[in-house]
């Protein structure tokens, strides 16, 4: 395993990315909406850096196969909040050909949320085959298969601290 981004990298990132947030949603009250499993963690460390009163929901979708993008994106856990008239702010893992966030902000559009705003850990911004509006980006990464901190290969590596890099990828 290659170490991508270091551990003390992603906090001072992290936490970058709270103080924003703190600032932009001032006086507003948004909800973070993770989209599991992949954003957990980034999600659990994002909300401590956050001061402002935050709501939190999950998505889950089925969209990844291994280490290609099949392209279909299924929601199979649904958001318990009602999103309408609220500011939202959608917490991915990584961004890669960008169908699977294209796919959950044209579902979100359609509750008609005031404001909607992504904000990604990881951006493989060479990858992308959808143009997708980015508000937050921890860290643009190249075209490589990122493990760790979260994110899996087949379901191994999202306990690491860190994010690395699978040696036979
Ligand atoms: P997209 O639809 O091609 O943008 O794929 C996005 C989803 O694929 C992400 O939310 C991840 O779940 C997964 N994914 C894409 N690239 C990686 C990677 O390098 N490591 C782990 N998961 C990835
Ligand atoms: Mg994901």
């Amino acid at each position: 395993m290659n170490v991508l981004i270091s551990e003390i990298e992603i906090q001072k990132k992290v936490s970058e990315i709270g103080r924003r947030i703190n600032a932009d949603y001032e006086a507003r009250k948004p909800i973070l909406i993770a989209v599991l499993k992949g954003a957990f963690m980034f999600l659990a460390d994002l909300l401590r850096e956050i001061e402002i009163p935050v709501e939190v929901d999950f998505l889950s979708i089925h969209s990844y196969n291994g280490t290609e993008s099949s392209g279909v994106v299924r929601i199979t856990h649904d958001l318990s909040l009602n999103i309408e008239n609220r500011d939202v702010i959608l917490i991915e893992d990584i961004i890669d050909t960008g169908q699977t966030v294209s796919y959950i902000l044209d579902n979100l559009r359609t509750r008609k949320p005031y404001s909607l705003a992504v904000c990604a850990l990881l951006n493989k911004e060479a990858r992308r085959v959808i143009e997708v509006p980015l508000t937050y980006v921890g860290f643009t990464i190249p075209s490589v298969f990122a493990v760790g901190y979260g994110l899996d290969h087949d379901n191994r590596y999202r306990n690491l601290k860190y994010i690395g890099v699978l040696d036979d990828k």
